[in-house]
């Protein structure tokens, strides 16, 4: 397909002109993973496209001792190893004078005090004008405290009617309906709504948000997004890779927490929702609100015949022998936490009534990809009915979302030659070749999103716990069923014979991707 030049008007925040207010971002969880690999190589992303305001500054908050000194060069290490090849150069000396460390624990109400006297001298230094933004990249155990401390120390309210404070909670979320309910509430009593951004950074994705302008910017499209054209619809996001080193928390959460209670039921949302009357951060929270209130919750016999769970045995991904899951470091022998998990769900709404949507995710898989294919109904009647033509095939319209992002639409052709007989093909957009350039990463489309303002691409409280009600009968259900064992399947392949019987016992199967 041709690149026809016209602005994306979901780039516009990266594109435009609009930078934020001078602000300070306090990232507690300072020494952790998440701030190495992610939200440092975003933020020195965004100076390097020069979308930081002047002033612009971050103070890490962790246990460890250290010093600012220490935290800029740990953060210069990490960029250099996940900042996408971002140059060390000049930019990095500026945005590095704008880094500094606190070392204080979360629970000691000193560390607030010490946080709010580096602030003020920061803030006078810099001239970041008391705008604030808490990021608790931490443990979940640690949110509901620190947001108590943030509350009783004064902090959570702008010093000046003219400033802001926000606040960035990362998944998990809680770990069930009444948890999350928890959650909101203590965020609630410190912080307003509007205050509050729930981050899932596949929000973030280029392509995530390419949906919405597939759907509402062509025209073409939106007359056979419903039921009377759309057989059924099939979300993958299949991960090759375990659980490295995060035993600890995936024992805890397993693939439907982990995957489905958020990144996956967002890009249903995305995929089933009705056009929001703008591009508005609450009209479109509306809408997608209204998906996960359409979908069926499942009682205990759906969710034996309508989910499938299993864990990863020994297998051999990418061509590497890899341990089952059991053997992994720290996760239990006995674990049953399932690393697959294979969802029906039914959207009762006008739009999608009788349209399943399967949803499948999985780790040690032997691909990795994220797609949302919309399978289209078959032709009510085939003419060609000639010896030798194959079988027409649905027309599959297939979301890429990564890698390779992209979108491609799968249609029957002609073979060239005599008589008729025909194939499938495909017809490609591909962002590489259309766009060229690197996508950019979804935290730093968050990050900025965030400093202006704008939740659009962030949950809302009411979608949260909508997503928990869904998912908690489940957890309940299979907590319920008393599993010693758990279904294995090979690593490297595509998940447990059930998997497929699941969806074969409808008359449909997984794509081959
Ligand atoms: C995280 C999950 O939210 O998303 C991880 O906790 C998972 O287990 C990751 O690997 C997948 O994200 P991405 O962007 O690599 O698809």
């Amino acid at each position: 397909m041709e690149y026809v030049p016209t602005p994306n008007p979901l780039r516009e925040g990266l594109q435009s002109e609009r930078i934020p207010d001078p602000c300070i971002v306090v990232i507690f969880g300072a020494s952790g993973d998440l701030t190495k690999r992610k939200l440092i190589p975003s933020l020195y992303n965004l100076a390097r496209e020069r979308m930081l305001p002047a002033g612009f500054s971050v103070l890490g908050v962790a246990r460890s001792e250290g010093s600012d000194s220490n935290f800029r060069d740990a953060m210069k290490k990490a960029v250099s190893e996940f900042g996408g090849g971002a140059q060390l150069d000049a930019v990095w000396e500026s945005f590095a004078r704008g880094l500094f460390y606190l070392s204080g624990n979360s629970q000691d109400d000193s560390t607030y005090r010490n946080i709010q006297q580096k602030l003020t001298s920061i803030e006078r230094e810099r001239g970041t004008c008391g705008n604030r933004l808490w990021y608790l990249a931490t443990p979940p155990d640690a949110f509901g405290p620190i947001v108590k401390k943030l509350g009783s120390d004064g902090l959570s309210r702008p010093e000046q009617d003219s400033c802001w404070v926000r606040i960035i909670l990362e998944k998990p979320f809680g770990r069930d309906l009444e948890s999350a309910r928890q959650l909101n509430e203590e965020v609630a009593q410190v912080f307003e709504e509007h205050q509050i951004y729930r981050i899932d950074h596949y929000l973030g994705k280029e392509t995530v948000q390419n949906l919405l302008v597939f759907r509402f910017a062509n025209g073409i499209f939106e007359p056979i997004w419903n039921r009377n054209y759309v057989d059924h619809i099939q979300i993958t996001s299949a991960e090759t890779i375990g659980i490295e080193n995060r035993a600890s928390y995936y024992e805890q959460a397993g693939a439907l927490r982990d995957m489905i209670q958020n990144h996956m039921l967002q890009l249903l949302a995305l995929t089933a929702m009705e056009p929001p009357a703008t591009f508005e951060a609450n009209a479109v929270r509306d809408e997608k609100v209204k998906v996960f209130q359409a979908i069926r919750p499942m009682n205990p016999e759906d969710v034996k015949s309508s989910t499938v769970r299993a864990q990863y045995g020994p297998g051999v991904v990418s061509g590497k022998s890899v341990p089952g899951y059991r053997k992994e470091n720290r996760v239990d022998p006995n674990s049953i936490t399932e690393t697959f998990a294979a969802l029906k769900l039914i959207v009762e709404n006008w739009r999608w009534a009788g349209v399943p949507f399967y949803i499948r995710t999985g780790k040690g898989l032997p691909k990795r990809v994220t797609e949302i294919a919309i399978v289209f109904k078959r032709t009510p009647h085939l003419i060609f009915r000639q010896e030798g033509s194959a079988r027409a095939e649905s027309n599959v319209l297939a979301i890429r979302i990564q890698p390779d992002e992209g979108i491609s639409l799968k249609f029957g052709a002609k073979l060239p030659g005599a008589g008729i007989r025909f194939q499938p093909v495909t017809m490609d957009f591909r962002y590489g070749t259309s766009f060229g350039g690197r996508l950019s990463e979804a935290y730093q489309r968050l990050l900025l999103d965030c400093m202006l303002g704008d939740a659009t691409l962030y949950a809302r409280r009411d979608g949260v716990e909508a997503c928990w009600s869904l998912v908690t009968p489940i957890l309940r259900a299979w907590e319920s069923m008393g599993l010693k064992k758990i279904p294995q399947y090979e690593a490297g392949t595509w998940g447990p014979q059930e998997s497929d019987a699941f969806i074969e016992g409808d008359g449909r199967t997984w794509r081959r991707l």
